[in-house]
Order: structure tokens, then sequence, then C-alpha cells
């Protein structure tokens, strides 16, 4: 986009921000220009715990539905806006209630931990959520003999139990995400093979065979804090490749290398700084969660904040 465009929509949206007493936030993963304009960039506990405290009467929220819909159940009293409501997560989408009932039901002593990363109606029907930052912490709080339904990643859920190392009794959803099963352990070694100096980040949504070999297993801003940390000057980064805008932007002396281009996830690019300047001016796409699941869900996102 030309410069004088851009900053006329800056301009533009910093008005409306202002008339409408907005905040916007943005996922790591969004694109650099939306980053660039948001007052919080985070990961998932960051925004939600960002939601939780803002006394703005608006939230523009800049990632993908269960993100915005975090954000409205935990306000149900601001107006929570999506500027493309289209953007959705698939991975959220692959469990639904009537199959996680189901599950309840030939399992009825377990608790249900759900990743922050599903519907507001599947929330509801789960005793706590976590997400990447926090899943360990979230499970060791609870009692030891409960077998523990994790839903809907697979991958975080094998690592988390692998974390913990205790005996407990575990049940995976067969979920993924679509985006980082793209990353394999040859992405990794060829990388580390151009770069062996390098430090080797990854999330836990990646496959096992890729987490064994990274040097650090890392929720998206937890990478942004070792990043700042490190010593190294070269780091492989094995997430979607949105976060290299922030991590290069916040690190100009280190070198920031994708494990592979191939982990895009396409509903984190839907938005543009036109779409956030319509959600402003139309006051569109408006996020709102029935109360009768809302506050079911609000327990489930509440009991994991008091943990965090
Ligand atoms: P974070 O909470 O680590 O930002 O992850 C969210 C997500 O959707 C990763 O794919
Ligand atoms: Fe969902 Fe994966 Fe996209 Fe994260 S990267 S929002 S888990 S599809």
């Amino acid at each position: 986009m030309k410069r004088g465009k851009e900053d006329r929509l800056r301009a533009e949206i910093e008005r409306l921000k202002q008339e409408r007493k907005a905040i916007i936030l943005a996922h790591n993963y969004q694109p650099g220009e939306v980053q660039d304009l948001a007052d919080y960039v985070g990961d998932s506990l960051g925004l939600s715990q960002q939601a939780a405290r803002t006394d703005a009467e608006v939230i523009v929220f800049c990632g993908v539905h269960f993100m915005a819909e975090t954000a409205s159940i935990l306000c149900p009293e601001k107006t929570v806006l999506m500027p493309d409501p289209t953007a959705g997560c698939p991975m959220a989408d692959m469990v639904d209630v009537e199959g996680l009932q189901a599950l309840k039901r030939e399992h009825p002593q377990a608790l249900v931990v759900a990743y922050v990363n599903t519907t507001a109606a599947v929330k509801a029907e789960s005793d706590l959520c976590c997400t990447s930052a926090n899943a360990a912490k979230v499970i060791a709080s609870l009692e030891p003999e409960r077998e523990i339904i994790f839903v809907p990643d697979k991958y975080l859920g094998q690592y988390t139990a692998s974390q913990l190392g205790d005996s407990r009794r575990f049940v995976f959803w067969n979920g993924f995400c679509p985006s980082h099963v793209r990353i394999l352990p040859e992405h990794i070694q060829q990388q580390r093979a151009e770069h062996p100096e390098a430090l080797v980040m990854v999330h836990p949504e990646c496959l096992p065979e890729v987490t064994a070999l990274a040097d650090e297993v890392l929720s998206t801003s937890g990478m942004c804090r070792v990043a700042r940390e490190t010593t190294r000057r070269e780091v492989i980064v094995g997430t979607e490749t949105g976060i290299l805008h922030r991590l290069r932007r916040e690190n100009p002396d280190k070198r920031f290398y994708p494990a592979t281009e191939l982990c895009v996830c396409p509903n984190m690019k839907k938005n543009s700084l036109e779409k956030v300047l319509w959600a402003l001016q139309e006051m569109k796409y408006e996020v709102k969660v029935p109360e009768e699941v809302r506050v079911r869900a609000w327990a489930a996102v509440e009991r994991m904040l008091a943990v965090t």
C-alpha cells in the first residue's frame, strides 16, 4: 500500500478509536500493518487478560473467532468487533458439543480441559480452559487422580502430558492445527544445518517429531520473550510466519528464520487496515455469546485466569 494512503487510514482509525472509546487488540500472527496499529499485540492468554482489564467500551479484535468470543465471554458489557467475521480457526471447529458430551458420558469421572482454541459452546461444556502458555500449570493444579479429557489439540495435549511426567491418565481429542502440522522434522534439520549457531523454538501445536528437535517449545508470546532474552544472534522459528514481523521489529540486531514458509494460517491473514477502519465506522461485526452459554464458558476461562 502507498505510504500516503496508509498514513491517512491510520489517522482516520486513530480518530475513530478516540470517538468510540475503542482499543485494538491483535494476535502475534496478524499482518504486520495490523500489528503496528494495535494497542496490544500478544498471544491468546495475553489477549484475554488485556480484554479482561481494559476500560475501553469497544474492543476491535484482530485475530480469529474464538479469540474475539473469549473477549466477549469475559466482557459482556463491552462491544467486541471482528473486522472480518469469517476468520475462524479450523482446529477449534474440529470439536463439537455433541461429540464432547458423548466422550464425557464414556468418562464420567474425567475433568475436561479445553484449549482456548474452542468455541464458546465447547468451553461451556468444559471444566476449565488453558492456552499454550499455561497448559502444564493449569493441569498441574487439578487433582492428580482425576482423568483429563483434553480438547481439541492432541499435540498440545501430548506435549503437556510429557512435560508433567506424572501418571495422570489423559483422553486426547483427535484435533490439530492444519498450519502447524506443515512444519516437518526435515525443515528443522535443514535450517539447523544452514544455521548451526541458531536457537530453535517451536510452538506446542507442532508434531511431536518437531517439538522433540527444538531447544524451546513456547507460546507465541513466550517466543517473543525468549527472542529478546537469548544471547544467540540467530533464531529458527517454528510457528505461523506472521510472528516474524514482531520478532524482527523488536530485535533488529538478531536474525530470524522461519522453519518453513509453509506454516501460514490463512484466517489470520484476512485482516487489513481498511477492514479495521470499516469495523470502527460501521461498528461491525459484533461477536456476542448467548448469555446462557457465556456464563458457563466464563467459569472455565475464569478458572484458567485464576490459576495463571
Ligand atoms: P498462542 O496462544 O501461543 O498465541 O497460540 C494461538 C494459536 O492459535 C496458535 O496457532
Ligand atoms: Fe487455529 Fe492453527 Fe490458525 Fe492458530 S494457526 S488460529 S490453531 S488454524
